[in-house]
């Protein structure tokens, strides 16, 4: 049997850090290997572990294909990591499955540009990003100054930019949850990692729900099939097992139109004679996300927001809800995840989809703009981060084949209301009701891709062999 080995998977794995409420993301890169190295080998002893300590601060570190390369891999052992990593989330066909078109087109991005795209708009190729989390704001001044003082004196790498979540729990809050900028409770729903020792808490048909093989989100442990999650490897007796312990992150840089979404809204549940109907609107909005905004899921609380459900998460669909009339089959949280609802077999469906899980980890950023107010201008949304051991079967399916589909589930020509790449003339969504159902039009995009990249988060024995390489 192989034993989890939680200090020398990073800690983002198994913690989102919600006790340290400020965070920063910086984009690095590499411009001499032997200092990169050597400054890599240092910050190996200070990276947090999955089991800890999570006290005043937490560093966690991650490389893009192209960071490897600089540092120093070969083509060889390069192609021991996974298509999607090589290729990274702005080739071609990865823009293509992903729905990064129109605005969300890589060529418009601030970061993570394709090389290529454009001439006129210099790319700086992001290698590596440093992830910081601190308890508040005064630990998190001292270790940003600290870091970036010894990226400055180790002089092998340059910070391009430095992304700036919100604080945590940001202005409103629901118990240890924060608010996401269109108002919703986020971050209720996510698996639990087998062998974490967080599935203690968990029994029957909520362990059968949510605990999720080890393998689905750490390399070199049995995966979702009882396989051994592939590895890759570096030459040499010691680079065998380089991989083992590590991860892939896949980084997002959301843009939310939040006066959009609010607009959309009122405009979508107007009475007749222009009146505002605060409800329709509430109502709404909790139809396509699949959650009233306290958290509260629709499947449980179909009528009104019950606060005493805020943030449940015990819910499947099939028994309760197979035909979508209490939270629509093509909501958001129905897409993303669908739980035991895919096949006429509960069980089947469930054992299938959890083949699609990530374990979501990302911030809000910019400031909140109340529901209604007029857009003041300026960007907010959400540092997407995900972590999944496989990018094809977990992010970019989930991505493709469920939220950007037009076919999901027996829908017709309509994607994901929150996060789909909606046509240029707008898209629909139905909501599922006796006795017939409702169908909104029109619907914008209300997010947009402002940046990203594919990251491999190695595990801590392999930053140190890094840091080894000449
Ligand atoms: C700005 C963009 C986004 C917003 C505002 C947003 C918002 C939300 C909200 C409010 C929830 C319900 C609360 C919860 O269960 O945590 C949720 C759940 C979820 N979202 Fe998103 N989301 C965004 C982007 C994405 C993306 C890009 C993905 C993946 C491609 C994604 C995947 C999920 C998943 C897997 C769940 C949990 C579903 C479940 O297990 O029931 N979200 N999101």
């Amino acid at each position: 049997m192989i034993r989890f080995e939680p200090h020398d998977v990073q800690g983002l794995v198994v913690s989102g850090y919600g006790r340290m409420h400020e965070s920063r993301y910086l984009l690095l890169a590499v411009d001499r290997a032997p200092a990169a190295r050597r400054w890599l080998g240092e910050l190996a002893e200070r990276i947090t572990a999955s089991d800890g300590p999570e006290e005043l601060r937490c560093v966690n570190v991650a490389c893009t294909s192209e960071g490897l390369k600089s540092l120093g891999l070969g083509a060889a052992e390069l192609m021991t990591f996974s298509t999607p990593f090589r290729e990274g989330m702005t080739a071609p066909y990865r823009q293509r499955i992903l729905g990064d078109v129109g605005a969300s087109d890589p060529a418009e991005w601030s970061w993570g540009r394709p090389v290529a795209a454009h001439v006129a708009k210099p790319v700086e190729q992001v290698h590596i990003l440093l992830l910081l989390f601190a308890r508040d704001g005064s630990a998190m001044a001292t270790l940003e100054q600290e870091e970036t003082e010894r990226l400055r004196t180790d002089g092998g790498l340059r910070v391009i930019r430095t992304l700036t979540p919100e604080p945590l729990p940001g202005r409103v809050s629901v118990g240890k949850f924060g608010v996401e900028h269109f108002g919703f409770v986020d971050g209720i729903s996510q698996p639990v990692l087998k062998h974490s020792g967080l599935e203690a808490h968990l029994a029957g048909d909520e362990a059968r729900r949510m605990v999720i093989e080890t393998g689905e989100f750490v390399l070199g442990y049995p995966n979702g099939y009882g396989e051994l999650t592939p590895w890759p490897r570096l030459v040499g007796s010691a680079g065998a097992d380089f991989g083992r312990n590590g991860t892939y992150l896949v980084m997002r840089h959301l843009a939310q139109d939040v006066a959009g979404f609010w607009t959309f809204l009122d405009e979508s549940t107007k009475g007749p004679n222009g009146e505002q109907d605060h409800d329709g609107m509430e109502r709404l909005a909790a139809k396509l996300v699949g959650r009233w905004r306290s958290g509260a899921p629709l499947v449980l609380a179909p009528h009104r927001n019950d606060p005493d459900l805020a943030t449940s998460n015990a819910f499947g669909y099939a028994d309760i809800d197979d035909s979508g009339e209490r939270c629509p089959i093509g909501a958001h949280i129905r897409r993303s995840n669908p739980r035991d609802a895919l096949d006429a077999d509960p069980f089947k469906a469930l054992t299938r989809a959890n083949l699609h899980r990530i374990m979501r980890r990302g911030r809000v950023y910019g400031p909140p703009l109340d529901p209604l107010s007029p857009d003041d201008g300026q960007e907010r949304g959400l540092f997407f981060i995900c972590v999944n051991a496989n990018i094809e079967r977990q992010f970019e399916f989930l991505q493709h084949q469920w939220s950007n589909n037009p076919k999901f589930a027996g829908l017709y020509d309509e994607r994901d209301p929150l996060i789909g790449a909606q046509e240029d003339d707008g898209g629909s969504f139905t909501i599922q009701q006796s006795p017939i159902r409702k169908q909104v039009h029109r619907l914008p995009r209300f997010v947009t891709v402002r940046g990203g990249a594919y990251f491999f988060l190695p595990g801590i024995r392999a930053l140190k062999l890094l840091a080894t390489r000449t």
